[in-house]
């Protein structure tokens, strides 16, 4: 039988690097201490105060159909939100509910682009987004970001790789996996060149929570971005909350509604229950987000006091994030290589770079969410073992 173009673009680029944590969760399962560092999923519980309202809303009967774009309350919520964390002020017009920032990736780029059209990324990049754009038929236009500068961006760099093509550029600060986080010179210059070439600015910030030495910064919040910008964000990670599949889209007005039909059609809206529950944890102090943040800070202080001075390899603080890149250029090995070989010796997985692209191949990325005496241990064997090369 034949399959449509759209899902035979699905294939990503950078799937073999998952193989590492493939072998590792087969040799877990069979027994073996195996140290888990490679999946973005938070070790924390979802705190139970939004539980409870989840628990509520079902008891109260709210199990039936939504709006499509979803309801005006949350969405109100999610406006106020956003002006409160430095954005521009909107309205819930401006807001579409969906099932997690990964739906709002591919609801945005459903929304505006088409086949034919390129859309500037910069590289390292996480995973999904080159098959999210190739979907719509688009071609994602990398750009390399160098080590060198941090994995900040090179606005001549960019500039560059606009044709009469280009429909939009794509960017996550913070970023994973290199917890790079936009300054005001990029994001004035991303700016610039979205406005001289009439492009969209779509911008994942499902990270923003997690801003260690300065504040998030987010293109959305320059005012003469109002009809072209488009953030995605989501609870998964500022609440513990990846299951839930809560997240947001916002967007110009014209924008949303397109996003709202589309949604009529993948979803039907989200489920009420889930919407009250971030209601509750966007309106609410959740004491526990705060603890979540200043948790992974200590764990990044950590990962980074340790790894600093364990022969060829080194790692550097991220900006931002929930990550830390781990730098293994100097061994001569590979980041896939190195993976393997340390899961082999130590019984740490770590995810090779090349999940997130060729910048990233002598790299490998840590995740800092697992319980601190897992990270602890994992360093002292990542350390041991770097020490010995
Ligand atoms: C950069 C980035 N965008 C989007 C997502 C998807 O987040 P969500 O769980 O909200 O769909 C992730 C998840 O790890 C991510 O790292």
């Amino acid at each position: 039988m034949r399959f449509s173009n759209t899902v035979q673009r699905l294939e990503g680029s950078g799937y073999k690097s998952w193989d590492v944590h493939m072998r590792a969760r087969q040799m877990k399962a069979e027994g073996a201490d195996v140290l888990m560092l490679t999946i973005g999923d938070p070790d924390f519980e979802t705190p139970p105060s939004i539980v409870n309202a989840a628990f509520e809303s079902i008891r109260s009967g709210r199990t039936h159909y939504t709006r499509a774009e979803g309801e005006p309350e949350l969405r109100a919520a999610i406006a106020a939100h956003h002006a409160q964390t430095g954005g521009q002020p909107i309205t819930a017009a401006n807001v579409a509910v969906v099932p997690g920032a990964q739906c709002g990736l591919y609801t945005a780029a459903m929304t505006v682009l088409q086949p034919g059209d390129e859309v500037i990324i910069p590289e390292p990049v996480y995973s999904t987004y080159e098959p999210v754009v190739g979907a719509t038929g688009a071609t994602p236009v990398f750009v390399n970001l160098s080590p060198a500068s941090g994995f900040h961006l090179d606005p001549d760099a960019l500039a560059a790789a606009v044709t009469p093509r280009t429909r939009a550029i794509l960017v996550n600060t913070p970023h994973n996996p290199t917890g790079a986080m936009l300054g005001p010179d990029e994001v004035e210059a991303l700016a610039d060149i979205c406005l001289r070439h009439d492009l969209w600015l779509i911008t994942d910030e499902v990270y923003s929570h997690f801003a260690y030495d300065r504040p998030h910064l987010s293109p959305a919040n320059l005012p003469e971005l109002a009809d072209r910008a488009v953030v995605i964000s989501s609870l998964s990670k500022s609440h513990a909350m990846t299951g839930w599949r809560l997240g947001w889209v916002i967007g110009p007005e014209p924008f949303i509604a397109h996003v709202g039909r589309l949604l009529a059609c993948m979803l039907f809206g989200a489920p009420p229950f889930i919407q009250d529950a971030a209601l509750y944890a966007l309106s609410h102090e959740v004491a526990e987000a705060e603890a979540m943040r200043q948790q992974y800070g200590a764990r990044r202080a950590l990962v980074c006091q340790t790894l600093t001075d364990a022969g060829p390899i080194t790692c550097r603080a991220p900006e931002g994030g929930i990550y830390v890149l781990l730098d293994v250029r100097q061994t001569g090995m590979s980041g896939y290589e190195f993976g393997h070989l340390l899961l082999d010796k130590t019984g740490v997985a770590l995810l090779p770079g090349q999940a997130f692209g060729s910048t990233l191949s002598g790299f490998l990325r840590i995740s800092l969410t697992a319980p601190d005496a897992d990270i602890q241990e994992a360093c002292r064997r990542i350390h041991e073992f770097g020490s010995s090369l």
